[in-house]
């Protein structure tokens, strides 16, 4: 295998054995509906990096780590915080609700 391939592998491993193809947020008060992350849509399989995200935006512990739950209301997005630090940014934002809140 190439270096490239081996992190593939590992990455590809490591989500597996955590239980972490995806996350049902908590949802705050008024949420319109659950947002699920994935992360078969954020981690290019080729090329695998979880220092974008880990562990400075989000805990790597999941709920059970230190949640950074102040960085997921919209007030705090807004400002770059935990999915806003691209989202509203280099990818789609927060004016198409359904685009992450489900049923909407
Ligand atoms: C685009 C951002 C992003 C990237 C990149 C990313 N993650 Fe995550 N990860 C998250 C979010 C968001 C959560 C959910 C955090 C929460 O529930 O509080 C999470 C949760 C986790 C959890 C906790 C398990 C769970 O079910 O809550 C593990 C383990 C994890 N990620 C591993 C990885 C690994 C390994 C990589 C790299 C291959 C990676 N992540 C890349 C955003 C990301
Ligand atoms: C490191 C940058 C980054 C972060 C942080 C990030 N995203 Fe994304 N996300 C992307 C990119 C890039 C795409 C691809 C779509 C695009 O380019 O507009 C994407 C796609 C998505 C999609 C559509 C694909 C799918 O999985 O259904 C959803 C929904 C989504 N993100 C939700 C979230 C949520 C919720 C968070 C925070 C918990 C988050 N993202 C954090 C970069 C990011
Ligand atoms: C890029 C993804 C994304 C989009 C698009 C998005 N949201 Fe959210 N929103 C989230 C995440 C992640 C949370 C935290 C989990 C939760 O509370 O459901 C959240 C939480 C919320 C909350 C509760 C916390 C707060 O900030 O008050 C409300 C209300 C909300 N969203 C409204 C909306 C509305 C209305 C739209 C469309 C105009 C929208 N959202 C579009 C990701 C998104």
């Amino acid at each position: 295998m190439t270096g490239r391939s081996v992190r593939a592998a590992v990455a590809t491993a490591l989500l597996a054995l955590a239980g972490a193809a995806g996350a049902d947020l908590p949802q705050g008060k008024d949420s319109p509906g659950q947002v699920v992350f994935r992360h078969e849509s954020h981690v290019d399989a080729a090329k695998p990096s979880c220092l974008g995200c880990h562990p400075r935006r989000f805990s790597i512990l999941g709920r059970s780590g230190e949640a950074p739950r102040g960085a997921l209301t919209h007030a705090a997005m807004e400002k770059g915080h935990g999915c806003g630090g691209c989202h509203g940014q280099e990818a789609f934002g927060f004016d198409e609700c359904g685009n992450c809140h489900a049923g909407q």
